[in-house]
C-alpha cells in the first residue's frame, strides 16, 4: 500500500525531488515560521504521515527527544534520514495510523502506551488529515476516532483545504480568528471563484474531525487559523493549505 499510496508514495517523492527547492520553497518557509510559535511541553512527539519530511521543519523535530513517526511508505524512512540527518526519529512498528486508532478503539491513553509515549505527547499531522478521504479507510469514523485520540492533548495540523487549477491572484498568507469559508479563500488566493464541486472536497473530508473536536470541548472558534498557497503541482494545480494548533 505504502509505495503507491494515492496520498503520497513514489509519485510524491518524484514531485518533491523536482520542486522542493524552488516552487515549494516559499510554502516550506511559511510552515517553518508558523510551527516555531507552537511550543508544547513534552519531550516526545507523534508524527503522522511525514513522508520524507519535505515540508516538516527541522527546527520542529529538534525540539523533541523522541519523535515517533507513523508512515507506511517504505522508502520514506530512507529519504527522511537524508532530509533530516540529525532528527531522533523512530518508526512505529504498525505504521498505519488509521488502523492503530481503530485497534485501540480511539482511546488516546491506549495508543500512547502501546508505543511507550508519555500521556502529554502532542500529535503533528503534516498534510495528512485532508487526504484521509483518499486513503484505504478502516471505517467511516476514522476522522472522529483520530479526534478522540488527539483532543485531550496538544496537536498541530496543516492540511489541504482546497485544490484548484486556476491562476493565482495572491500568495499572501492569511491569518484569521475562526475558520473561514472556501469561497473567501478562493477570493483571496485565486483569480476566479471556485466551482462548487472543488470547494466541497476537502471541507467534507475534514468536517467530521473538527465537529468531533468541538463535541469534545475544544473551542476552535477563537483560535487563529492560517492559510497558505502551496503550488504542489506547479503549473497544474495549487492547493490552499489550512493550519491550526492547540
Ligand atoms: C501528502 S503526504 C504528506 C507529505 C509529508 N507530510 C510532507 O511533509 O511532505 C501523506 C502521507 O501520509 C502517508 N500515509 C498514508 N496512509 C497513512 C496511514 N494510514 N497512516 C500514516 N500515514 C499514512 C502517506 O504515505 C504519505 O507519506
Amino acid at each position: 500500500m505504502g509505495l503507491f499510496n494515492p496520498a503520497g508514495g513514489l509519485k510524491y517523492h518524484l514531485r518533491a525531488l523536482r520542486y522542493r527547492h524552488h516552487d515549494w520553497w516559499q510554502f516550506r518557509v511559511a510552515i517553518g515560521e508558523w510551527t516555531a510559535q507552537w511550543v508544547p511541553k513534552s519531550s516526545a512527539l507523534a508524527l503522522v504521515g511525514p513522508s520524507a519530511g519535505y515540508c516538516i521543519p527541522g527546527s520542529l523535530l529538534s525540539r523533541f527527544e523522541t519523535v515517533l513517526a507513523f508512515e507506511p511508505d517504505p522508502i520514506a524512512r530512507f529519504l527522511f534520514k537524508k532530509n533530516h540527518p540529525t532528527a531522533r526519529i523512530e518508526w512505529a512498528d504498525d505504521p498505519n495510523f488509521l488502523r492503530v486508532v481503530q485497534t485501540e478503539k480511539g482511546d488516546r491513553v491506549r495508543v500512547l502506551r502501546r508505543f511507550g509515549l508519555p500521556e502529554n505527547t502532542p500529535f503533528v499531522f503534516p498534510n495528512f488529515l485532508g487526504q484521509v478521504e483518499a486513503l484505504p479507510r478502516t471505517g467511516d469514523d476514522d476522522l472522529k476516532r483520530i479526534a478522540d485520540v488527539v483532543a485531550p492533548g496538544p496537536f498541530l495540523t496543516f492540511h489541504n483545504r482546497l485544490s484548484a487549477s486556476w491562476s493565482v491572484k495572491s500568495v499572501d498568507r492569511m491569518e484569521q480568528v475562526g475558520r473561514i469559508s472556501g469561497a473567501v479563500l478562493a477570493q483571496h488566493f485565486l483569480s476566479e471563484a471556485l466551482p462548487k464541486k472543488d470547494s466541497a472536497i476537502e471541507e467534507r473530508t475534514l468536517d467530521p474531525f473538527f465537529q468531533r473536536l468541538s463535541e469534545l470541548g475544544c473551542d476552535l472558534s477563537q483560535k487563529k487559523w492560517n492559510y497558505w498557497l502551496w503550488p504542489l503541482h506547479p503549473g497544474e494545480r495549487v492547493q490552499i493549505v489550512e493550519g491550526i494548533y492547540l
